[in-house]
């Protein structure tokens, strides 16, 4: 392996998976990428609240995927984390971050010192009085929620190096394929109850939206509607195209997934049509999907019919040489859709 190397932790809803990815001349090689199930009720829609069983998930996962060591980038994304589009007068970087307290104070749902902030620029603009002017995005995270997967982290005997957006890291792993051909598009990163949407343009992030919802929310309309366990109504779920298709639980599954799926996209479907009135000048020319979620069957079709857009599955290895991960091809495919989270937070360290 080679001497520098970056690990992604990412602690979702349902799982906690990690990527290590080293660099070097001949590129970045994805070297290690494991995950571990959490025990239910531990992260609730993307917030640690139990955090003594998901250290041990991720001291498991440690210990069963053999990182080469225990420095990691983390990412947050959940309900307490707020981004939104602002323009503000022109200033140096430095002095922007200094400033940003006063500037964003009266936008943010929390107190100013209770939250984590940063600005992204995108654009400088000409203001109404003829000023230069800065348009970008502003993140704002309160701080427990950032510390609570820092600490989680830590009593795993690990080291946070940095914290990043989730929503970024889906776009490094996954938006350098825009070309001559793609100018604007939407990834979607589609996890158990949380679910990133990130518009941009050749890598530079122009809109992002963090949704709570997700795979979950499939499961559980499955689970109600028969009457069943959640754990029996996502195995139905995942099973639906080899499923005995004549009987009446299948079609009360597909009645449930079906109404499901679609309030899923017509909640997409919203947050694409708010981007497209506020940039009228740089349409979503194509969606691409990934995380869990984006398994379900029929979601892409349905994506596609609501949106009118080209969609397709995202490939977060694609221009990764890959190491001796000990992961099989059949693995691999199968790691390939939940792979953009952490590997996106291990690029944001190079
Ligand atoms: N074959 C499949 N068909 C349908 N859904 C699937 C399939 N495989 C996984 N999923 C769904 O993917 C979801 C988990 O996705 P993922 O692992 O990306 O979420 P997470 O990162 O744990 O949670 P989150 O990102 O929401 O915090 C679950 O809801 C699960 O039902
Ligand atoms: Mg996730």
């Amino acid at each position: 392996m080679a001497g520098r190397t970056a690990i992604g932790l990412d602690i979702g809803t349902s799982v906690v998976r990690a990527a290590e990815l080293s660099y070097g001349r001949g590129g970045i090689t994805l070297e290690r990428f494991g995950q571990v199930v959490l025990p239910e009720g531990t992260v609730h829609d993307g917030e640690v609240i139990d955090p003594l069983p998901v250290a041990a998930s991720i001291r498991q996962l440690w210990s069963a995927t053999g990182f080469s060591h225990s420095k990691v980038v983390m990412g947050v994304a959940n309900q307490r984390v707020l981004v939104r589009q602002l323009e503000l007068p022109y200033m140096p970087p430095n002095e922007l971050r200094a400033s940003l307290p006063f500037q964003v104070q009266d936008f943010l749902p929390m107190a100013v010192d209770a939250a984590v902030l940063d600005f992204f620029p995108i654009e400088e603009t000409i203001g109404e009085n003829g000023g230069r002017n800065l348009n970008g995005l502003l993140v704002a995270a309160s701080r427990d929620t950032v510390l609570a997967n820092v600490q989680c982290a830590e009593r795993a005997g690990l080291s946070c190096t940095s914290v990043d957006l989730t929503s970024f890291a889906v776009l490094r792993s996954m938006g350098r394929h825009t070309g001559p051909d793609i100018e604007t598009e939407a990834l979607i990163d589609v996890g158990a109850r949380v679910t990133n949407v990130v518009v941009h343009s050749a890598g530079v992030p122009r809109f992002v939206r963090i949704l709570l919802m997700g795979g979950q929310d499939v499961t559980d309309a499955v689970s109600e509607r028969l009457g069943i366990p959640s754990q029996q109504a996502e195995g139905l779920k995942q099973q639906l195209l080899i499923a005995d298709q004549g009987t009446e639980e299948f079609a009360a599954v597909q009645r449930a997934v079906a109404t499901t799926a679609q309030e899923f996209v017509d909640e997409i479907r919203g947050s694409l049509d708010y981007y497209a009135a506020s940039s009228p000048g740089s349409p979503v020319e194509r969606i691409v999907i990934s995380g869990g979620g984006s398994r379900l069957e029929g979601l892409q079709e349905r994506l596609a019919s609501s949106t009118r857009l080209p969609v397709l599955a995202g490939d977060p290895l694609s221009s990764l040489r890959i190491g001796k991960t000990g992961l099989d091809d059949r693995q691999l495919d199968f790691v390939k859709p939940l792979a953009a989270v952490p590997v996106g937070l291990a690029l944001g360290a190079i």
